[in-house]
């Protein structure tokens, strides 16, 4: 089995990938530290040296990585399959979940979180919701050709796990 995690930045993609990971008895990877090991260099750094661009190419070249590989469950960054054509990869080549989490819950993880993120490091509380709500409408359809959707508040793993069954 071969699944792929989508869904916006703090939705919980690597907390709930490792859990199902664990359940399936399936390796986990998370696509950005495979792209932080590769390059050597944080995606902070990426983003700030080489650019988004720069980034996104790296972010694909990663991702097609998969293909050759099996029994996994990879939990994308947030912008993955919206470019370079990826999620079309990704529905090519296994189960995908998209995460789903309101605006509003979106903005109260991010806050909280300890992981740096170039895209919002440096916004407001009324950029950082602006900048939510405008990226959430245009990744939305991306996300929703995923195979299934779960709410990333409160999921069972058990029940994930069921769906996959
Ligand atoms: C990004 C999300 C991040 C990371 C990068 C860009 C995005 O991953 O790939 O900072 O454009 O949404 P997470 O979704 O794991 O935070």
């Amino acid at each position: 089995m071969n699944i792929f995690l989508v869904g916006f930045m703090g939705s919980g993609k690597t907390t709930i990938g490792r859990k199902l990971a664990k359940a399936l008895n399936l390796t986990f990877y998370d696509l950005d530290l495979l792209i932080e090991e590769k390059t050597k260099r944080s995606i902070v750094d990426i983003f700030k040296y080489l650019g988004e661009d720069a980034f996104r190419e790296i972010e694909a070249e990663c991702l097609r990585t998969f293909e050759h590989k099996n029994a996994f469950v990879l939990a994308t960054g947030g912008g993955a399959p919206c470019y370079h054509d990826n999620m079309n990869f990704i529905l090519q080549q296994g189960i995908s979940i998209y995460i789903e989490m309101d605006a509003k819950s979106i903005f109260d993880r991010l806050k909280k979180s300890k992981k740096i993120r170039p895209a919002i490091r440096d916004l407001s509380d009324e950029n950082l919701k602006k900048f939510i709500s405008e990226n959430l409408q245009v990744r939305l359809p991306i996300y929703q050709k995923a195979n299934h959707h779960i709410h990333g508040i409160n999921s069972d793993i058990e029940q994930i796990v069921a769906l996959l069954r």
